[in-house]
């Protein structure tokens, strides 16, 4: 996963160097020269310390993911495939769908009315997707997506391949995708699960583990609507089909929208199209209010006490690190097992691209000695940044090879990078992590002082 502060760069050092010789050291570290990308005020939540907890459906059944997903996965992470803009910013898929999850706290000045939402039809990615208009929407979950089409809040696209493509080559102004690309991100995002809830059973039904105000929950839930009897909350959020109807309505909130998911979202405020609710009162209090259902202030209680229930998933965050981070880039680097034997360039220099990317990021978590808000572990943080520069380079030679057309070449050297990978590499790593920026104690001192350096500059 790529993680900055765009307001500030990534490392302490960094910036104030940038701020001395801009643009000498912005020409030289391309990675730094994006802040003007984005709007200052810019919050894409990279530093978070947990992060969402991404299940495959291809390994929670005992396997293990495939070539196919592997490299979609990385084409998610890939800011090149979303074109020049996106580029300059770092952004990628995955920028806002985090693991597969949302990203409540992205803010883009301009773009986000609220934070977790975003204007797909501005003119900062793709001036031809302009509509003139601020129309925000929430960054939705793609946990569990295949069992959601039709796509888009507004369920526009009934397949989730148009609907990729459209992203790509219409909202981000992309290059037009291969079919393979586009097959691989499809499977990727197909294969992401819904984390396992233990208080629902077979139907939706919530399990005798439940207490009694989400039974009673569970009960307002499916009771027909006083003034509707056709209705209840269960006709359109089904149990027994991932709590949805696959269905466009209107439900008082400005238009025809498609009937969200209520599994896991507990983790995907803010509510509703726009995300104009934080919570599951205010959501309960909108359809009680617009369905005038006279609920008391008990059943009111009840039925969010449901929603949290049955909204819930199984370790829904995790810490981040350096194991996390070696296994998504190992993932990563592994679509070249495939890529190098069938000779093909140009996933060789996406996936080189991309690691290459995620290794530099990786370098930034641990600071360097001109970094003044760390002390300690000095010879260990400069081993391990060491170490991952040495990667990079061998991942170069990979490319370097690949592109001349010596394939033979571009293995010996990929198995080199493969080999330090995963011998050398992790125990360097690890060494140096309680300095790095995925301690907690590490982590804040560094931000503060970052926040410090940049208040300075700007006044
Ligand atoms: C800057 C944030 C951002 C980026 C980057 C982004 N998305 Fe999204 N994504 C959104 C928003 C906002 C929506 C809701 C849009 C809508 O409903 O029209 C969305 C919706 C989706 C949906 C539909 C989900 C559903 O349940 O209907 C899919 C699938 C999706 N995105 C995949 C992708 C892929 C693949 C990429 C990269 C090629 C990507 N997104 C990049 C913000 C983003
Ligand atoms: C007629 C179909 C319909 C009925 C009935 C209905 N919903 Fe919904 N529900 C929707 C739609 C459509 C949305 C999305 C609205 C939007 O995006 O503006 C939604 C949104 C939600 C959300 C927010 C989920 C999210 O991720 O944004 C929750 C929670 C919810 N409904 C719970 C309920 C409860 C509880 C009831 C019964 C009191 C109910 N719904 C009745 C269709 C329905």
């Amino acid at each position: 996963m790529m993680r900055r502060v765009i307001s500030g760069a990534a490392c302490l050092a960094t910036v104030a160097l940038l701020l001395v010789q801009p643009l000498r050291l912005a020409a030289s570290f391309p990675l730094y020269g994006k802040q003007t990308a984005l709007p200052p005020g810019t919050e894409l939540n990279e530093d978070a310390l947990d992060v969402p907890r991404e299940v495959f459906h291809s390994e929670s059944i005992g396997g293990r993911k495939s070539y196919l997903v592997n490299l979609g996965d990385l084409a998610f992470s890939s800011p090149a495939i979303l074109g020049r803009v996106a580029r300059q910013a770092g952004i990628s898929c995955n920028t806002c769908h985090v693991n597969g999850a949302s990203n409540p706290k992205l803010y883009i000045p301009r773009l986000s009315t609220h934070p977790g939402t975003f204007d797909t039809t501005s003119a900062m990615f793709n001036p031809k997707s302009d509509n003139g208009v601020l129309d925000a929407v929430r960054i939705p979950s793609l946990r569990g997506v295949r069992y959601l089409a039709p796509y888009g809040n507004d369920g526009r696209t009934a397949s989730l391949r148009d609907f990729v493509h459209n992203v790509i080559v219409d909202e981000f102004g992309g290059p037009e995708p291969s079919p393979t690309i586009l097959d691989a991100m499809v499977a990727y995002i197909n294969d992401i699960d819904f984390l396992r809830n233990w208080s629902l059973g077979p139907g939706g039904r919530l399990t005798e583990r439940s207490s009694d105000a989400e039974r009673r929950g569970e009960l307002i839930f499916a009771k027909p609507f006083p003034h509707n009897p056709n209705m209840s909350c269960a006709t359109c959020h089904v149990p027994s089909a991932a709590f949805v109807d696959h269905l466009q309505h209107d439900v008082g909130s400005g238009g025809l929208f498609k009937t969200p998911t209520l599994l896991n979202a507990d983790f995907n405020a803010p509510y509703f199209h726009d995300g104009r609710y934080n919570s599951y009162d205010q959501v309960v209090a909108h359809f009680d209010r617009v369905f005038d259902l006279g609920l008391s202030t008990q059943d009111r209680h009840d039925l969010v006490a449901y929603l949290v229930a049955v909204g819930d998933g199984e370790r829904p965050y995790e810490r981040d690190g350096v194991g996390a981070q070696l296994k998504e880039i190992n993932d990563f680097a592994s679509v070249m097992d495939n890529a190098i034997p069938a000779h093909d360039a140009d996933i060789i220099a996406l996936a080189v691209d991309t690691v290459d990317l995620e290794l530099r990021e990786l370098i930034e978590q641990f600071p360097d000695y001109k970094d003044p808000s760390v002390s300690g572990g000095q010879g260990e943080r400069r081993r391990a940044r060491a170490a991952l520069k040495d990667l990079v380079l061998r991942l170069r030679r990979v490319d370097l090879a690949a592109a001349a057309g010596h394939f033979n070449v571009a293995a010996d050297e990929y198995r080199d990078y493969r080999n330090l990978s995963v011998a050398a590499v992790p125990n360097l790593l690890l060494a140096a992590q309680p300095w790095s920026l995925f301690d907690p104690a590490t982590h804040d001192a560094h931000y503060r002082a970052l926040q410090q350096t940049l208040a300075a500059a700007s006044n």
